[in-house]
């Protein structure tokens, strides 16, 4: 067995590897195969060939925040702004009742314009009539007593990347007023509160690196999130990092294949972005190790202004369309869509 052999067989066994051990696999494309194979296995054990939806509405793409990353960011003022009301949202998860999906993601920018009690009017709405589904929001940084009004309000889950785990790196893809400090004390407090919290980060960023990778999984190791969404950088046009390349779509995969190996009961999406940069990302995603997929809801007609980088897919699609896509898409690379909430099957081992 080659010494790259041993180390994917060794993250395998233990769900952990030393530092030169993970640059060693991050560095290299020679164990691809092997590391999707061996994460293939893994979400087969647990999650079998289920495949999650999760059922994304992009209800604001106002943001306070200038993130250079992102085109939703303050600062782009190409971009036309939509807010969609309470009643607007409701008829999104309709729509995606119907169609089987059992987890709604409320997705935006950072938009004061919903304070908490109008997000919590809403979380109200939405739990009430649909009380098998389970509510994920994903709106950024909060204080902890908004957390936990959302949560008490019915909320079940919350997305926030930590984007990149080096605070040098933070500081290189952030404004001043944004702290990795902050950032992680708000993952702390969702966990704390008990959402089924996710967490992540983009792959190919400006300025990362290795070492920076190996502290996106240390990490991620400390906070042991339920749900964990990498995805490639992709540029966008109208943001001050106009001029650097996208992310790769190999090393996407690898990572996703050892976010697997190392959380083998986590939720792994297989992203939009990375259905982004190839047109069979998502299938191989999944088999790498991701085991969700989360079509679009929202309505088609601010579906481009949700515009987090360029040529994302699906802004032309109905949602109806979208869930037909995907599951052929799932279907040929060997999965199938459930009609489930699916929460994480609770870890019974413990990690080292
Ligand atoms: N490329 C890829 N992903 C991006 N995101 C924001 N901007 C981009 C971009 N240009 C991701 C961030 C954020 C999530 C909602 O979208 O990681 O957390
Ligand atoms: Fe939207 Fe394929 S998932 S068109």
């Amino acid at each position: 067995m080659s010494g790259l052999d041993q180390i994917v067989k060794k993250l395998t066994e233990d769900t952990m590897l030393a530092d030169d051990e993970l640059a060693a696999i991050l560095e290299t494309n020679e164990c691809d195969n092997t590391l999707a194979e061996a994460a293939d296995g893994k979400r087969r054990e647990i999650y079998g060939t289920d495949v999650y939806i999760r059922g994304l509405i992009e209800f604001t793409n106002h943001c306070k925040n200038n993130c250079y990353y992102c085109g939703i960011r303050r600062d782009n003022a190409q971009l036309s702004r939509y807010r969609l009301s309470g009643g607007e949202i409701l008829s999104c998860c309709d729509t995606g009742y119907e169609l089987g999906f059992r987890t709604f993601v409320m997705q935006g920018g950072e938009d004061p314009f919903y304070d908490d009690d109008e997000m919590c009017k809403i979380i109200h709405t939405i739990k009430d009539k649909y009380p098998d589904c389970a509510l994920t929001l994903s709106i950024g940084e909060k204080s902890y007593k908004s957390y936990k009004m959302y949560f008490d309000a019915g909320a079940d889950r919350y997305l926030l990347r930590h984007e990149t785990a080096d605070s040098g790196h933070y500081r290189q893809l952030h404004p001043q007023s944004m702290s990795l400090e902050n950032r992680k004390e708000c993952l702390m407090n969702l966990k704390s509160i008990g959402f089924q919290t996710g967490s992540g980060f983009m792959v190919g960023s400006p300025y990362q690196k290795t070492e920076y990778l190996i502290d996106d999984l240390r990490f991620l190791r400390e906070l042991e999130p339920e749900m964990i969404g990498i995805g490639p950088y992709i540029t966008h046009q109208n943001t001050p990092f106009k001029d650097f390349k996208s992310g790769s779509l190999e090393l996407t995969l690898r990572l996703i294949s050892i976010i697997r190996l190392m959380f083998p009961y986590a939720l792994i999406p297989a992203t939009t972005a990375l259905g982004s940069i190839a047109p069979n990302g998502r299938e191989l995603g999944l088999k790498a190790g991701a085991n969700v997929v989360m079509p679009n809801l929202s309505p088609v007609t601010v579906r481009k202004q949700y515009s987090l980088y360029d040529n994302k897919i699906c802004t032309g699609e109905e949602a109806a369309e979208c869930r037909g896509c995907l599951e052929n898409r799932v279907k040929n690379a060997g999965f199938q869509i459930v009609v489930a909430r699916g929460d994480v099957k609770k870890c019974s081992v413990t990690l080292t």
